[in-house]
Formats: C-alpha cells, sequence, structure tokens
C-alpha cells in the first residue's frame, strides 16, 4: 500500500476479538485473582466487566457514585490573563499529555523545534486537544487506571511546522505531518501512590488515528454513489476522519468522535471548479483554507469530488481494540458534528444528541431500531434508527424564554423528503441532511455546540449555544432555503424564541426536557438556562440575572454534567477582555448547579487558548480538561492584552501568524516554559488535595 493506504500503526487487522482476548489473558497474567471476573466478563461481552463504572463521562447509565447532591463547595475564582493554569484554593492541576508527547517505543521525546517528520508525528500525541471521554481499565473499577480516548481537532500551522516547513502545502510531507497531527488519541494513563497521573508511554492500548487511517462506512449510505470514488468503487472505506472536535462515549463502551469542520481541509486550483449546491450548502469552496490539495489529490475536488461527503460523519472507535477499524456511522447523518451525546432512553433504546455547529445550522439527535442490553447488542446499533432535526416553538406564551419542541423525522418520503425534492433515497437524507433539516422545517440554531445529558434526571439535555452574529442583523431578515440552496451561513435569521439575542456575541445555554422524561421522545419543552452576557455592558449584553462580575463568561462550548448532576461549562471566545469582552478574561470553565442555576468559576486557562472536553473517573475524584490551542493569536473577538507588540502592529491574520512561526513563545510559553520551544495543547488532570469529588 502507498502512505496515504498505510494502517497507523503497521498492524494488520487481526480479528478484533482475538485481540481482546489477548488483552485479558495478559491482564490476568498480571493480576491471576481477576480471572474469574474477567472471564465472567468476556463471556457476557466486554461491558459487563466494568458495571457501572462507564456512566462516570457520559456511558449513559445512572449507577455511578453520586456524591452528594451536585452542590459547590469550592470558592470561585476570579478571572485571569496570564499565561497559566488557575484552579481554586484546594485544587491542584497538573499537565498530562502534551501536543508532541510520545505514545510509542520508537517515538521520539517532542522536539521542541518542530523539526518532527510526519512519521514521527504520528506516533506522538496530536495537536489540539478536544472532546476526551474516560474508559476504566479491564479488570478495575477505573478509578486509578483507564484508557482516555482524545481528540486533536485540528493544528496550528505557526507552530506544528518550523520555518522550513510554514506555510508550504505544495510539499506533500508537510501535508502528511498536518494529517499525522489531527484525528484521535487513544493512551493508557494510571494514577501514581502519590495522587498524580501519567499516560503509560508503552501500552499496547496506545494508538492514534489520523487523516489518513483507513476506517469503513457503515449504515443506510454506506455503498451510496455519492459516497463512490476512483481509489473507492465501492463506497465503503475511506481513509482518515478529519476536524474531530467534540465526542462522546457509548453504554456498551466506545468513543464516538465527531467530524466537525471537515470543508476546510478540501479545494482546487482549477479555474473552472464551481460547487455544487450540496457542497455549497456544507461550505465547500475551491479556495479552501487548508491548502492539502497542492500536493495530495485526494482533498482536491475537481480530481475527488465525492470525496467531502465521505466526511461530516460521526464515528465509532473501540479503544479496547486496538486493532479495530473505526466506522463511519451514516445513520447519524452529515453535518457538522460537534459532539455526540449518547444515552438509553426509557425502553433502552440508544440515543445520539448531535449538533450541527454552523451560524444557523440545526440539533438532530438519532434513536435506534434496536434495544441495548450489553456490549454485544451495541456492536451495530448505530447504523439502523431514525434521524430527528429539531424545531424550538414558543409555547403558550411568546417571549418568555421557555417553549415546547417537536422532533421532526429525516425519513425518506415522509415530510417532503422525496426524489421530486432531490432525495433519491435514506441514504442521499443521510449525505445531504443540512438539506433534509432545511425541507423539513427545523429551528435555525445560534451555532449548536455541545450536548450534554444530565444523567441524574432521565430525559433532560442542554445544548451549547456559543453565538451568531448572522441574527437579527438584516432586513430583510431570510432563512435557510426550504430547498437546500443556502450556502453555508449565509442564512439572516430574526431573533426567535429559543435564539433571543440579535447579534449575539456571548451565546447562551438551552435545557430540554424531553416528554415523559424518555430521551426517544419525539416532544419536549425546553427554557434557556442560562443567557450569557457582560453585566458591565447594558441592554441586550447583560445576560441572565444572575450574571454577574464574579462569573461573566461568554461563548459556552464544551459542556458536560458530572456523575452528582454539575453543569460544567468551557468557554472558546473573547479573550480581549476589552470591549465587549471586558472584566472575562482568558476563556475558562465554570460550574452551575442545576437546582439554584448559581454558576462558579473554577478554572481559568492560559493565553489565547480554549478550554473544552471534560470527563471524571468513575468516582469523580479525577477530572480531565483539555487546553487547546494555547499562543492562537488570531482570536475572535480582539487581540489578548498580552499580545507581543510587533504582532499588534501587524494587520493581517496571515502575517500574525508568520510572525508567531518565526517567534514561537513570543506570545504563550505554557505549558513548559520557554526551554520547550512553543506552547503545546495538553490534556489536564485536577484533583482535590483532600481526594474528594471534583466540584465539592
Ligand atoms: Fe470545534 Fe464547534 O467547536
Ligand atoms: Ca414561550
Ligand atoms: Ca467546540
Amino acid at each position: 500500500m502507498n502512505d496515504l493506504n498505510r494502517d497507523d500503526d503497521g498492524i494488520s487487522n487481526p480479528s478484533p476479538n482475538d485481540h481482546l482476548h489477548d488483552l485479558i489473558e495478559r491482564e490476568i497474567a498480571r493480576n491471576p485473582s481477576r480471572r474469574a471476573m474477567l472471564k465472567s466478563g468476556m463471556a457476557l461481552g466486554m461491558f459487563g466487566i466494568f458495571g457501572g463504572a462507564m456512566t462516570a463521562c457520559g456511558g449513559g447509565g445512572s449507577s455511578a457514585s453520586s456524591p452528594a447532591a451536585g452542590a459547590i463547595g469550592f470558592k470561585g475564582i476570579p478571572i485571569s490573563t496570564s499565561d497559566t493554569i488557575v484552579v481554586p484554593e484546594g485544587y491542584t492541576a497538573d499537565v498530562m499529555y502534551r501536543w508532541g508527547d510520545p505514545i510509542k517505543a520508537s517515538a521520539p521525546a517532542f522536539k521542541g523545534d518542530a523539526s518532527e517528520t510526519w512519521r514521527e508525528q504520528e506516533v506522538q500525541s496530536g495537536d489540539n486537544h478536544d472532546g476526551i471521554n474516560f474508559f476504566p481499565f479491564p479488570g478495575t473499577d477505573g478509578n486509578s487506571r483507564g484508557l482516555l480516548a482524545i481528540n486533536h481537532e485540528y493544528f496550528n500551522e505557526e507552530y506544528l511546522h518550523n520555518v522550513a516547513g510554514f506555510n508550504k502545502p505544495e510539499v506533500l510531507d508537510n501535508v502528511k505531518k498536518q494529517q499525522a497531527a489531527m484525528g484521535v488519541s487513544v493512551i493508557e494513563v494510571q494514577r501514581n501512590a502519590a495522587g498524580t497521573w501519567q499516560y503509560v508511554q508503552i501500552s499496547d492500548y496506545n494508538r492514534r488515528i489520523t487523516a489518513y487511517t483507513p476506517m469503513s462506512i457503515t449504515g443506510p449510505a454506506a455503498g451510496n454513489d455519492l459516497l463512490k470514488t476512483t481509489a473507492d468503487p465501492t463506497g465503503i472505506e475511506v481513509l482518515g476522519t478529519l476536524n474531530n472536535c467534540g465526542a462522546g462515549q457509548t453504554p456498551w463502551g466506545t468513543f464516538i468522535t465527531c467530524e466537525e469542520n471537515f470543508h476546510e481541509y478540501f479545494g482546487t486550483d482549477n479555474t473552472s471548479f464551481t460547487p455544487n449546491a450540496l457542497q455549497s450548502r456544507y461550505g465547500i469552496v475551491a479556495a479552501g483554507s487548508n491548502k492539502w490539495y497542492k500536493s495530495d489529490p485526494r482533498f482536491d475536488l475537481n480530481v475527488n469530488p465525492n470525496e467531502p461527503n465521505r466526511h461530516g460523519w460521526v464515528v465509532e472507535i473501540d479503544p479496547y481494540m486496538p486493532n479495530s477499524k473505526p466506522k463511519k456511522r451514516t445513520a447519524l447523518g452529515r453535518f457538522k458534528h460537534e459532539n455526540a451525546e449518547c444515552v438509553l432512553s426509557s425502553a433502552n433504546k440508544a440515543v445520539v444528541y448531535t449538533g450541527c455547529d454552523e451560524r444557523n445550522e440545526y440539533l438532530y439527535k438519532f434513536v435506534s431500531t434496536a434495544t441495548y442490553t450489553d456490549k454485544a447488542s451495541g456492536a451495530n446499533i448505530l447504523d439502523t434508527g431514525i434521524l430527528y432535526v429539531a424545531r424550538f416553538d414558543a409555547g403558550t406564551v411568546v417571549g418568555d424564554n421557555q417553549g415546547t419542541g417537536v422532533w421532526l423525522p429525516l425519513v425518506h418520503g415522509q415530510n417532503g423528503l422525496t426524489a421530486e425534492n432531490g432525495f433519491a433515497n435514506q441514504a442521499e437524507v443521510l449525505i445531504k441532511a443540512r438539506q433534509a433539516a432545511d425541507r423539513v422545517g427545523a429551528t435555525m440554531m445560534d451555532r449548536p455546540e455541545w450536548v450534554a445529558a444530565n444523567r441524574t434526571k432521565p430525559g433532560e439535555v442542554f445544548l451549547a449555544c456559543t453565538s451568531n452574529n448572522r441574527r437579527g442583523s438584516a432586513t430583510p431578515a431570510s432563512s435557510n432555503n426550504v430547498n437546500g440552496s443556502t450556502v453555508a451561513g449565509q442564512s439572516r435569521p430574526a431573533i426567535d424564541e429559543s435564539n433571543p439575542r440579535a447579534v449575539n456575541e456571548w451565546g447562551h445555554v438551552i435545557r430540554i426536557n424531553e416528554m415523559a422524561a424518555d430521551h426517544a421522545a419525539t416532544t419536549f419543552n425546553w427554557d434557556i438556562f442560562v443567557i450569557a452576557g457582560n453585566p458591565s455592558l447594558t441592554g441586550a449584553n447583560t445576560g441572565s440575572s444572575f450574571i454577574d462580575a464574579s462569573n461573566t463568561f461568554n461563548c459556552p462550548d464544551g459542556i458536560q454534567v458530572d456523575p452528582a448532576g454539575r453543569l460544567w461549562i468551557q468557554s472558546d471566545g473573547g479573550y480581549s477582555n476589552t470591549g465587549n469582552f471586558v472584566n472575562q478574561g482568558n476563556n475558562q470553565m465554570l460550574v452551575a448547579d442545576l437546582a439554584t442555576k448559581k454558576i462558579t468559576r473554577f478554572m481559568t486557562g492560559p493565553s489565547g487558548c480554549e478550554v473544552t472536553g471534560v470527563c471524571w473517573t468513575p468516582d469523580a475524584r479525577t477530572m480531565f480538561i483539555n487546553i487547546q490551542h494555547p499562543g492562537e493569536v488570531t482570536g475572535s473577538g480582539g487581540l489578548h492584552p498580552n499580545t507581543p507588540a510587533a504582532v499588534v502592529a501587524l494587520t493581517s491574520g496571515s502575517a500574525r501568524q508568520a510572525y508567531m512561526n518565526a517567534n514561537p513563545t513570543a506570545f504563550s510559553k505554557w505549558p513548559d516554559g520557554a526551554t520547550a520551544g512553543r506552547p503545546r495543547a495538553a490534556t489536564v488532570v485536577i484533583r482535590k488535595n483532600d481526594g474528594g469529588v471534583i466540584g465539592t
């Protein structure tokens, strides 16, 4: 096989079950007293080993340890503009797994000068960590040992390459390094006697999945003509996963990773190329922002017009099976998936909530046909079911920030999803999910980011709407065309009940309660849990009444509800600390008491970063979070107050990026200080010094 077809590990597809057997036998050899439990676990299916332990990081059940009632016991911290992580008194934050850390025996240590080759990058941690889930180690309760699956959403060109490699996509080795820096890590992690956690560099579980790892396409769209390419005339085999943003965890112990802004990696120099309606609806343009096509024809729209259709999916990965082939689950629809929150319905159907993060896009959920009973039943449960999209209605009172809603099925032959309207079959409904949602009349939202289920209250989920500067800003207003012809992000709707702010710079969080507390329901009630805002400003900028100087933030993005029912909110927004973002400081993480709505600031991140992804060990005494893109100077909402004067003086984003490439520690030195050579995205472990539950 050529380079693009090479497996990330060089291992050729052994039986996953054989490998599971090997892993369990190895664990028995290490600890013979666990033989009976491990063998019975194998008989029951892998998940039987863990019992309720999986639930802590989004596993779907409700039997995780439940430390007292979701109360918040720490003293909130002030904002920060410093190049460091700050956590409350009584807590410790340890950096554990940084971009460039080696995960194989053969991997070099991070060099700091970006001289790694792509072959070296593919056995090191990827860049820009995002969604993260914890999987208890086989045969343990998982509180001291486990696997982490971590998304690597994208790369920072200015730090990934040295000066010689910067901005040279015409060199295939540079593009390959970018592709190797994206995707997913699976790593083994352990806690030592002193209470600190490390990743294990040499572990059979360690794995990198990249933008060129072979994977399968499964479900109703597999094999459709729109998914066929010259390299794959079957339409069922694809290389790689792109722009893995948020994620989720299934009750059967797999990681579901989300392809978000996949469109950025496609383009062409062919001057006669014009995107078709489907491509335009997904933001595909000839001048894509990453120029991979310059050296990798797979991403040239003129050469491979169907390759973009093979991305924009939810991908299922089994972290316990290091050689297993990832699967793109087409039944969950194709769009710019933020995360994928998987829960069980009252009748044990698998339900996956997943938002499409772009201005004026939609919230979706998938409900499986089959019933989940054990690990085996989950194997392909995500391949058959109904995909719905949400319509938010005002309810009986207009203007009270609450209402009712309907889940509209995206089923071929229903609600105008017919061949006459451009949907030849169910496969096309799923491949063109945005256009199907246009057709059935879904509600355009203020950029749906993460969805988080409250596992202490069946049927309740939260949706982060991060911001939208294209609402309420045009007369007349415009909606996504019902015929699917709107170019991505180009409508300008009016405000509505669930998106009540014109030019929403700070975002809001919506709470949904499904009818009869059943995640499979087709109707729901909703209310706005919090409108983020800036109390130092006036009018629509102030936000909810309980937002004040102690807890102001903007742009909620990552959200999760912990095992005791606290809502954790992470921000990815303006960090200029001036203008509309004055007194909000660096991006941060806060926590909300769902009973009182009291929101308290828990953590502030380093310069230029986003805080994203959060999970816990089953006992909720260890929290893992990610710091993404520390040192990124080109954030929204203005420059950071500590931006180097030379960067401030430059006017274009590309010039600023070039300056940072030449001076990589001039802005952020997090986490290693100047000696490391450049800032590094990283997984951070947070624990309470007294060993208590995080948040208490
Ligand atoms: Fe990758 Fe919408 O955040
Ligand atoms: Ca209302
Ligand atoms: Ca995000």
